[in-house]
Formats: C-alpha cells, sequence, structure tokens
C-alpha cells in the first residue's frame, strides 16, 4: 500500500557552501531514502531549503561591509546549485527569508503565545551602547575566565572549549565596536520546556527503530532537566516578534525577533506550504503535516540532535496541529583525512570544488559507502579513488561494458532470446528476484551501509555469472547457452540499473539509454526479466572512467597544506611602519566592474573590465577561487589604479583591487557610501 511520506533535510545556514561533512550528515542518506520511496510508489515530499537568519551570518554581513540579505542571497544560489549538480532530489528548496516563512511562524508564535506556551523573562544582558544594540552569544568578546585566552566568545572559547556566557568574560568588548558593553534590561519570551518534559520522554519511548547514538544523547538531556528556552533576541536580522503579541505582553517589540533556532525548523512547514502553492493546490501542505498518518521524517546532523528531537516536537506539539517526526536518523560526523573539518582553516571538501573535478555519482558512491551512521567515519581521497576504481569502474562498470560490448558483437545489438535456464541461471534470478524488497528494507530501515554493500555484491555477484558461464567460449560450442547467458546478463544489467538508482541517479540514468529503457520505471520493474527479447539496445560506452594518482595527489597536497596552516586570524604578520607620504602615493579610485572572467586554465585568476570614472580599464586578479563571476558583474570596487602595469597570462592587467583577507577568505574592499540604496 502506498504511504503518505514528508521527508525533510536540516536546513543549512546560508553564510559558507556545502562541505562532504554536511552530505553525508543530511543530504545523502536522505535523498537515498527519497528516491527509493518515489521509485516504490509512496506519496512522499521532500523539503529542505537555506536557513537564513542567526548570528554567524550578521557577523559575516558585517564583516564584508554588506547586508546579511545580500550574503544569504549568494550563498543560497551557491548551494542550490551545487545541491542540484549532485543530484538532490527536494522537491521544494525554499528560503527563511521569504515572506511565506515570516508569516507562518509569526502565525505559530502568536497561536503559541495565546495557548500560554511561553513565560515572559526580565533580564540583565550585555549592550553595546556604540552599535545601540543588545549583544548577544557570538557578538562579545573577552579573556576567558578558565584559560585566560583574550579573544573568547561570548557563548564558548575556543582555546580550551569551555561554553561560557557573556557575562563569564572577563574585560568584555563588543564585537562589532570594541565599546565596553553596559548591562541593560531586555523582556524574552521563553518556550516552557520544562512542563513539556514528561510528555516528551513519553512520546521519544514510544518511538521505535530509533538510533542509539540519537537515543543515546537525548536521554542525557533528559536526566539533567529540561530548562526553558528563550526564543526571542534583540537583533537586527530574523523574523520580527509580532506586535500584536508584543502589545498584548505589555512588551516593546520594537528590535526583537524570534530566535533562529525557533523559526529555522519553522521553514520545513513555510517551505511545503510554499511546494503546494507552486503545486497549484495551497491547501495541500496541511495533507501531510496536520494529518496523523504521515510519516514524517527529519534527517540531521548530530549537532542538531536536540532541536529536532525535544524542541521542535514541543513547538508542534505546544502548537497543537502537526504531525510530529517518526523518526530522526541523525549522523555522526565525518573527519577528513584522519582529522576533524575546520572550515575557518579552509580543511574541508567543499561540493562545488569537488564537482569541478569529479563526478557526483563517485562522491554518492563513497559517502555512502562510509556513513557515519552509528559513529564518526573518515573520508580520505585514497579510499575515494579505491572505491571508485575497484568498485564502481571494475565491478560494476565493468559488467555493464562486457554485457552491451558482447550483445554488440555477437547477437547485432539486440536482447538475444533466452533458451532453457540451468542451476546458475537459475540463482541469478533467484537474486534478482529477491533483492527490490531486500533492499528496500534495508533502505526504509535505515541502514544505507548494508544497502550500498548489497546492492553491489548484486554486481560483483553478476560478474562472476559472467565469468563462470564464459560465453567467448559457449558462442561456438553451445550458442543457445550463449544466448541465455547475455539475456540474463541484460535482465540483470537493467535491474540494477534501477537497484542502485536512488544512490547513483546519473548512472542509472546512463544505464538505462545504453539499454534503450524509459526514465518511467518503478522498483518492481527490477526484478520483472522486462528487457524483451529482441529489443535494440544503443551503443554502450564506459559508465566510470579511472581515476588518475595525480588528480587525487593534488586534494591531498592542498589538504596537508591547509592542516598545517594556523587559522590565518593566528598568523596575520605585521608589516613595518610606513609614513603618510608613501601612503599618498597611491591613487585609489573607486570602479565599477562591467565585466568578469576566469582566466582559461587558471584556478585562480580573473579578468575584469572596469569602468573607472568613464574610462575602461582590465584588471587580471587572484580571486577566482572566492567569487563566481556572475556575483562580481556590477559592484563598486576600489581599486589602485597607479600600480605599474603587467602582463598575466598574455593579459596586460592595469592597476589592482583592493581586498582584505578574513578568517582565510578574501574580501573585496567595496565603496561604503550612506544613504545609498543597492538595487
Ligand atoms: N542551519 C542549521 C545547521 O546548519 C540547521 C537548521 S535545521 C532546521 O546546523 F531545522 F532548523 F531547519
Ligand atoms: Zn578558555
Amino acid at each position: 500500500m502506498s504511504e503518505k511520506i514528508l521527508v525533510t533535510s536540516a536546513l543549512p545556514y546560508a553564510n559558507g557552501p556545502i562541505h562532504l561533512g554536511h552530505l553525508a550528515g543530511a543530504y545523502l542518506p536522505a535523498d537515498i531514502f527519497v528516491r527509493y520511496h518515489r521509485l516504490a510508489g509512496d506519496d512522499i515530499v521532500y523539503i529542505c531549503g537555506s536557513d537564513e537568519h542567526g548570528v554567524p551570518i550578521m557577523l559575516r554581513a558585517r564583516k564584508e561591509g554588506v547586508s546579511p540579505q545580500e550574503i544569504v542571497d549568494r550563498y543560497h544560489a551557491i548551494i542550490k546549485k551545487s545541491f542540484e549538480q549532485f543530484g538532490m532530489s527536494f522537491d521544494f528548496y525554499g528560503r527563511t527569508s521569504s515572506p511565506v516563512h515570516y508569516e507562518t511562524s509569526q502565525a505559530i508564535f502568536r497561536k503559541m503565545a495565546a495557548r500560554g506556551e511561553f513565560n515572559l523573562k526580565k533580564e540583565k544582558q550585555l549592550y553595546d551602547p556604540r552599535a545601540k544594540i543588545f549583544l548577544a552569544d557570538r557578538f562579545v568578546r573577552g579573556t576567558c575566565p578558565k584559560c585566560g585566552y583574550e579573544d573568547a566568545y561570548g557563548d564558548q572559547c575556543e582555546k580550551c572549549g569551555t561554553s561560557l556566557s557573556p557575562a563569564d568574560l572577563i574585560n568584555p568588548r563588543s564585537a562589532i565596536t570594541n565599546a565596553t558593553p553596559e548591562m541593560r534590561e531586555t523582556t524574552h519570551w521563553y518556550l516552557a520546556l520544562e512542563r513539556y518534559q514528561q510528555e516528551l520522554e513519553a512520546w521519544i519511548d514510544s518511538r521505535k527503530g530509533w538510533k542509539s547514538n540519537v537515543l543515546g544523547q537525548i536521554k542525557s538531556w533528559f536526566s539533567d532537566g529540561l530548562r526553558d528556552r528563550a526564543v526571542t533576541r534583540d537583533l537586527p536580522w530574523g523574523v520580527p516578534v509580532p506586535e500584536d503579541v508584543a502589545r498584548e505582553a505589555g512588551v516593546d517589540a520594537e528590535g526583537k525577533v524570534l530566535y533562529v533556532w525557533f523559526d529555522a525548523p519553522i521553514g520545513y512547514i513555510s517551505a511545503t506550504r510554499e511546494w503546494a502553492a507552486e503545486q497549484g493546490d495551497p491547501e495541500r501542505w496541511k495533507k501531510y503535516w496536520q494529518q496523523q498518518d504521515t510519516r514524517l521524517i527529519h534527517f540531521i546532523g548530530k549537532d542538531n540532535i536536540v532541536f529536532h528531537c525535544l524542541i521542535f516536537p514541543a513547538v508542534l506539539k505546544a502548537h497543537g496541529d502537526f504531525v510530529l517526526p517518526e523518526n530522526v536518523p541523525a549522523n555522526e560526523f565525518l573527519n577528513l583525512e584522519g582529522d576533524k573539518l575546520s572550515t575557518s582553516r579552509d580543511y574541508a571538501v567543499w561540493l562545488h570544488d569537488y564537482l569541478e573535478k569529479f563526478e557526483a555519482d563517485s562522491l554518492r558512491y563513497c559517502l555512502a559507502s562510509i556513513m557515519p551512521e552509528t559513529k564518526d567515519a573518515d573520508f580520505s581521497w585514497k579510499d575515494f579513488q579505491a572505491r571508485h576504481n575497484n568498485e564502481l569502474a571494475d565491478i560494476l562498470g565493468n559488467f555493464l561494458n562486457r554485457t552491451l560490448t558482447f550483445a554488440h558483437r555477437y547477437f547485432d545489438g539486440k536482447v538475444p532470446a533466452a533458451a532453457t535456464r540451468d542451476a546458475q541461471d537459475e540463482a541469478l534470478i533467484r537474486r534478482l528476484k529477491e533483492a527490490p524488497d531486500k533492499l528496500g528494507a534495508l533502505i526504509d530501515g535505515h541502514q544505507y551501509k548494508n544497502y550500498v554493500r548489497e546492492v553491489m555484491d548484486l554486481a560483483r555477484g553478476a560478474n562472476k555469472y559472467f565469468n563462470d558461464k564464459a560465453p567467448w567460449k559457449t558462442r561456438k560450442e553451445a550458442p543457445d547457452v550463449c544466448a541465455t547467458t547475455i539475456h540474463y546478463c541484460l535482465q540483470t544489467a537493467y535491474a540494477l540499473s534501477v537497484l542502485f538508482d536512488p544512490l547513483l541517479p546519473f548512472t542509472g540514468k546512463k544505464i538505462r539509454g545504453q539499454l534503450n529503457r524509459p526514465e518511467d520505471f518503478s522498483w518492481a520493474d527490477a526484478a520483472e526479466l522486462s528487457m524483451k527479447e529482441g529489443h535494440s539496445l544503443n551503443p554502450p560506452e564506459i559508465v566510470f572512467k579511472k581515476i588518475e594518482d595525480n588528480l587525487i595527489a593534488g586534494e591531498i597536497k592542498r589538504l596537508q597544506k591547509n592542516k598545517n596552516s594556523t587559522s590565518s586570524q593566528e598568523e596575520e604578520e605585521s608589516l613595518p611602519e610606513i609614513t603618510l607620504d608613501d601612503f599618498k602615493k597611491l591613487d585609489l579610485r573607486t570602479a565599477r566592474i562591467v565585466k568578469a572572467e576566469r582566466v582559461p586554465k587558471t584556478d585562480k585568476l580573473m579578468k575584469i573590465e572596469l569602468d573607472v570614472g568613464g574610462e575602461s580599464r582590465t584588471i587580471v586578479s587572484g580571486i577566482a577561487e572566492q567569487y563566481e563571476p556572475g556575483e562580481l558583474e556590477g559592484r563598486d570596487i576600489i581599486i589602485i589604479a597607479n600600480l605599474k602595469p603587467v602582463k598575466l597570462r598574455g593579459i596586460e592587467s592595469r592597476g589592482m583591487l583592493l581586498s582584505a583577507e578574513k578568517d582565510g577568505r578574501l574580501s573585496l574592499l567595496t565603496p561604503y557610501a550612506r544613504n545609498t540604496v543597492r538595487q
């Protein structure tokens, strides 16, 4: 019977690109799950989107001197595109800065307030008198009371790992203006989580098939005792606290927004609403969120467990109208070449970089094979190469290629007729027949590694069948037997194209193309032996080319370099003093970027055409790793106009773009004019 399923993957923060750790945690398993259920004929909707609020996004915007909206616009586009190229099959990819999301989260907040689900608390908080805002979490810097590190954050010391509250810091200062913060009084809404402990414990007890790593974390939250949680903040970026609710409570709503972890999960609901509207059936979202027979499944990484297993369920319960998750199969973390990922040191493999050099399916295969299902796992480039070359290419690719080549060479590119089956044929067919149910159950039970192993085993078995049957020998001695062998090899090739499809969607499609089969197929088709006698095949093509050592060596070298570098923050070197006269020699001018394009065969160089006060000029700049040409065009920047011209790759570069490095990333300097609006 067809099931109704709603699947979500954690909404990534739109302040940086996606890396492999993200994929292995919350995205790839969800996509495999969804693709399988779609093929199984279930009624399934897959929702994701960008998480566009929160302090790190604001900090990043301030650092670059742009608005938070510009930051999230930039990363939303980058993330969305790289997900598409990776084959993520979301039904809708939303964003939490959308009007529907504002409206949805405010409505939920309003209803919860009316039901008395919040407690108001007055508290004293640090306030930046220069920036005129309250300083939450990461906005306060100061000396760690534990270890004396002078640059500790208000919520945590990065040196010794102690979690802190801003008031713990010695010599606190504002991260924005460096002003000394003052204590001021402010009022916030707290979700009354304490009173939900019993109900949540009973609900968790009633869940079946939850992973032990997830339950372990939840138990420890329960044993510490749940505490009320502030769900509003004093910040200029976020979903505003609804004014009517504030008025009712006698609080000034000015400058208050919903806490990012309150609004972000609601993003799943608002994105489903937007999806329904796009389908031309605006009420359809309710069928998934408000009818109790929905299987709701949240895919996340382990750092999101408390929010998805306790806080968001409490919100859903408190609101009253929604389904709660059937399961939250959170994954552990992925390490890289034996070390923890570090985005600030650029010790990571970025998805958009990866996709410039390799195929999506190779990464999907490798990550699913090592998925951190119950404990942290390690990605290494050598292992990646080995899995691609020895498994994808040598087993799956080889089987397909030899089968198709044989059919073309000796059977005129058509499916030959099968004669009587022998025991080996029977065994192969039996395996095929069992496969859809068996593999489907593994995927549905969130055992992705086992699914990958089993489906590759099927290909391995097929290869062995080909070897054992030796059609190159029977071709002359027993042509019927030879035809039968190739017939069943082709049936198996089709079955593999279906059974691998949730994992390797691009490859599945390629195989069906070579087999000349349509794209409307189902999971059950895999075992139907549906390749008809006489059906014409398309010419074979190699599906997986071997990955050469030098490509892999380059990747390893890059990581090694970053592993040994300290973060750029720490290594800021100081240069000798200069005089004002030195500085005056620079002819600084504002310019507008008219056109930008990458210099072919280079990673770093970008050729930039500028309009400098009506005069046009060309500058070649090493920023192509940080910026996309499209995001540069139309932007105003600052250049040194009197730098001696140089030729780079045959292009004359006249001048230099000004940029500054922060946290290992390059930011172009832009003129900041008050009272102007960028459109
Ligand atoms: N942006 C968060 C993170 O990357 C995840 C948000 S998940 C949601 O950790 F439920 F809030 F959407
Ligand atoms: Zn410390």
